[in-house]
């Protein structure tokens, strides 16, 4: 039996590859390289030395997946893939919902056809939305801002009444905080494309002399320092979190969500002084404007994820920061430059 990981090869797909590897688990992974490269499956090999059945497709090919059920015996499914940009998604709601949607519609569909009953699903902190007080809980109602934020809410709500129709079916949606930090072996890392959009990789790329400074969205919130305030986590507590999710999914059924952060936040400028305490590096910033769209502080309750998956996040900011460079400055231009077609 094997756990498909589909997008096993992005940024926290592939982090999570390893620790089931590490752990014995069989797996599959689906991938369609459209933000990652095949490289990463090469690194995944190196450092478990283990091998997996690898398929590269899109998604949205129905028949595809379902020729991999056929012919794989899939045990349960961690459903990674999908386009995750806040930015991009207001100016592509058609290509996000499709992408996002379809793909998880036809994973759900394959799985109902031979007889799947569990999903881990990879939801974000972002369908709290603005209004709820933190730290968020579970509990609290939710909620998007756009196309990419409803497409995690529209996903669990699915798995919600798929979950009330199926007294065999187990849907863990896990949503994750702000995921930060690289692999302790420095090979697997966020690789983003073009300019980042997240504050951990533009202040590494500024660490590394590739970007001027950084631009500080705002210092005018009701925070410690004026600058927004989130709950940082080590890409590998969160893989790990998975892990437990899986086992989970293995001994319950039914539908639930559940956080993964620290239930710690820090802010932007605490973030810029912790990566130049933890490396020794200076990093220049500018205040700027606020970014449309972003609250002032967000960090979560993670007292679900201790009580029912028997997991807390490990790696302190300190260790996010170091393992961070040290991706960084292995891979000065992430995978691109291994790119060879
Ligand atoms: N920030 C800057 N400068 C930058 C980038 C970010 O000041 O160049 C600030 C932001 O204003 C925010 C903080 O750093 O206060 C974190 O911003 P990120 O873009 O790193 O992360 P977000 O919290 O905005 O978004 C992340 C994910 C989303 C997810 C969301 C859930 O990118 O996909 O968390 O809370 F939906």
């Amino acid at each position: 039996m094997s756990i498909l990981i589909t997008g096993g090869a992005g940024y926290i797909g592939s982090h999570t590859a390893i620790k089931l590897l590490e752990a014995g688990y069989d797996i599959v992974i689906i991938d369609d390289f459209s933000n990652s490269h095949p490289i990463v499956l090469d690194r995944i090999r190196e450092i478990t030395g283990k091998d997996f059945t690898f398929y590269e497709f899109n998604l949205c090919n129905a028949q595809k997946i379902e020729q991999v059920f056929a012919k794989e015996s899939i045990e349960a499914v961690i459903h990674f893939a999908g386009f995750k940009a806040v930015g991009e998604s207001v100016k592509q709601p058609i290509t996000y919902y499709q992408n996002n949607l379809i793909a998880v519609l036809n994973v759900l569909h394959a799985m109902h056809q031979f007889h799947v009953n569990r999903i881990i699903f990879s939801s974000s902190a972002t369908v709290y939305g603005y209004d709820n007080p933190v730290p968020f809980t579970e509990e609290m109602p939710i909620s998007a801002t756009n196309p990419y934020g409803y497409s995690k809410v529209f996903t669990e709500i699915m798995l919600a009444d798929i979950a009330k129709a199926s007294p065999d079916f187990c849907a863990v949606s896990l949503r994750y905080f702000n995921p930060v930090g690289a692999h302790a072996s420095g090979k697997i890392g966020e690789s983003p494309v073009g300019t980042p959009n997240n504050l951990m990789p533009y202040i590494s790329q500024v660490a590394a002399g590739k970007l001027d400074h950084l631009a500080i969205f705002g210092n005018d919130y009701d925070t410690i320092d004026g600058t927004g305030v989130r709950d940082y986590i080590h890409v590998v507590d969160l893989a790990r979190g998975h892990l437990n999710a899986l086992n989970y999914t293995l001994q319950h059924t039914g539908n639930i969500a559940i956080n993964l952060g620290t239930g710690q936040g820090y802010s932007v400028l605490e973030m810029v002084h912790a990566f130049e305490k933890a490396n020794h590096v200076t990093i220049p910033y500018t205040i700027q404007p606020r970014r449309a769209g972003d609250i002032a502080t967000g960090y979560a309750d993670p007292t679900k994820a201790k009580q029912l998956l028997h997991w807390e996040a490990t790696h302190t900011l300190e260790e996010m920061c170091a393992s961070a460079w040290h991706w960084q400055k292995n891979n000065p231009n992430g995978y691109s430059e291994n790119h060879t077609n």
